[in-house]
């Protein structure tokens, strides 16, 4: 089982395009893996929980349930409408999610693991975290990151998170592709030295904060949001679920000895994922062996380059861009246009170069002539035609060289690379056609064998490129499917893509334009 789940969105706001990259990463993540053959299980969600929300809802004067309510389907509506196909969602309101955590932290107590304890200091509002020294600026303040800091004193439930840094620190140099891309690892040892010796608060006051899940053994604490949100990745997997809960089987989706992969924004790996969750899992009993992987991914910069935030007023809307461009071409650029675990700049001028030059000319090009040359030329129906020369030799080559590079790019999550492969194929197709010039040698009857060639090895290229590219582009690679009459090329699997999945003597539908060029008005 391929276990793949996302970060949790926080529900006080609206999505944007950061969300939706991580949300159609890893859609693609899942759909290329069921193209491997892999059996996947993809759980996605929103985070309900925490001060944020509480505040929000009673800045509008509305119950926090019925906040999170309206915000959660702007997320959910929006993953409909990009066409993020995820088995499971998580909502951490659920009662299944909330006893879940109870039982967790019940166990957690019964072994030792938390304690009671007084504590005064510094309490950032925003991140709803105490701070420490180490969280001063040169200036010795708290810089403007944290928000409001209030000095606060108070008794809280603290989980001993610093009974198993050791481990992890150990865990971590000795683990190999456990933190993707590798060079985040050693900002997480770098964190993980900074923060031994540091148990980690779990709890809050409801004086302080009411939105949260009730503690199972003293009334008058709700459960830390992080603490809360990290734990539906197992709850929502059937950790500890009551028989009959709709849940699926734990032992099938998180067997021992399995890695799920987490994909993650760099924001949230230090020190929530990197660190509290790998206690956590290890204080609850998980191995080495079951401990998951976390694919971080890079940060989409708004319009100009700067991080996207309200007060800029840069924060681009996926809503308006799938509706203006439609939700191919958004999915397309948001996986095309980054490198996975590195930043990038959103830039609609590129997203519609790149839709133009290597959808809308390049593969619609090669739509076009392979549909509409082999209704025109032969009649509809494809032949394997004559001999072959070097020149369908050497396509062949490109093709295999292309799928090759496409697996070893997807497998380790780089769909940027796993795109420019197809890429190539296509590229090499068009300079094929504009060698072979089946418009002039259909001129000459002699030559009938070899245009029949030539138009299968567009066909064929174009039938295995379309499945290539189903991850990315589930509508186009159905619409071409469809075109060349083989609708159940996109139920097959990597591995059956072998030369001649088009037969001699099949027939092909007639052309209908996949990929319109995007114009954009003059402003
Ligand atoms: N609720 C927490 C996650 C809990 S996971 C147990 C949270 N929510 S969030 O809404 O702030 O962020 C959700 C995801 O979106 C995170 O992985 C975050 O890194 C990602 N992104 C937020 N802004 C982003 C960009 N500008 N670009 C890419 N991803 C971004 O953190």
């Amino acid at each position: 089982m391929f276990f793949l789940t996302t970060a949790i969105d926080y529900t006080n706001g609206s999505p944007h395009i950061g969300h939706a990259y991580e949300k159609v990463l890893s859609d693609v993540i899942a759909r290329y893996r069921r193209l491997h053959g892999d059996e996947v299980y993809f759980l996605s969600g929103v985070d309900q929980h925490g001060q944020k929300v509480q505040q929000t809802a009673e800045k509008e004067g509305v119950h926090p349930a019925t906040f999170v309510k309206r915000t959660t389907k702007k997320f959910s509506n929006l993953w409909d409408k990009l066409d993020v196909r995820y088995d499971g969602w998580a909502e951490t309101t659920d009662e299944r999610h909330k006893a879940c955590v109870r039982a967790i932290l019940t166990e957690l107590k019964d072994q030792g693991q938390l304690y009671k304890k007084a504590h005064s200091g510094f309490y950032s509002v925003r991140q709803e975290q105490f701070l420490q020294d180490r969280d001063r600026d040169e200036a010795g303040n708290f810089g403007p990151e944290w928000g409001e800091v209030v000095e606060i004193e108070e008794e809280n439930w603290y989980f001993k998170l610093s009974e198993h840094t050791d481990w992890l620190k150990n865990f971590l140099e000795t683990t190999p592709e456990v933190i993707i891309p590798g060079f985040r690892k050693s900002e997480l040892l770098n964190a993980l030295e900074r923060n031994s010796g540091i148990d980690l608060c779990i709890s809050r006051p409801k004086e302080r904060l009411r939105w949260g899940i009730e503690f199972p053994f003293d009334e008058h604490y709700v459960t830390y949001v992080w603490f809360d949100a990290l734990i539906n990745y197992v709850s929502f997997a059937g950790y500890k679920a009551a028989e009959g809960s709709g849940l699926p089987d734990f032992s099938n989706v998180w067997p021992e000895g399995s890695r799920p992969v987490h994909v993650i924004g760099k924001d949230i790996l230090i020190p929530a994922h990197g660190i509290y969750w790998f206690c956590m899992l290890h204080a609850m009993g998980f191995s080495d062996d079951s401990m998951p992987r976390l694919l971080v991914h890079g940060f989409w910069n708004g319009l100009g380059g700067d991080k996207m935030s309200k007060s800029l007023g840069n924060i681009v809307d996926p809503n308006e861009l799938a509706e203006k461009f439609g939700v191919e071409a958004i999915r397309y650029y948001l996986v095309r246009d980054i490198v996975t675990g590195r930043d990038s700049n959103f830039d609609v001028e590129r997203l519609v170069m790149l839709f133009n030059t290597e959808l809308a000319n390049e593969l619609g090009n090669l739509c076009n002539r392979a549909l509409n040359m082999s209704q025109n030329f032969t009649g509809g129906t494809l032949h394997t035609g004559g001999g072959l020369t070097d020149e369908e030799t050497a396509l062949q080559a490109s093709l295999t060289q292309s799928i090759a590079d496409y697996r070893r790019a997807m497998d380790e999550f780089e769909v940027a690379k796993g795109l420019e492969a197809i890429s190539r194929h296509v590229v090499h197709c068009n300079g094929y056609t504009e060698r072979m010039k089946p418009w002039e040698l259909k001129k000459d009857p002699a030559n009938a064998p070899r245009v029949q060639t030539v138009l299968y090895h567009l066909a064929e290229s174009l039938a295995q490129c379309a499945i290539l590219l189903s991850p990315v582009l589930p509508q186009a690679a159905a619409k071409i499917a469809a075109q060349l009459r083989r609708d159940d090329l996109l139920s097959m699997k990597l591995d059956d893509l072998k030369w001649g999945l088009l037969s001699d003597g099949h027939e092909i539908g007639k052309p209908k334009p996949v990929f319109p060029r995007i114009v954009l008005e003059e402003a």
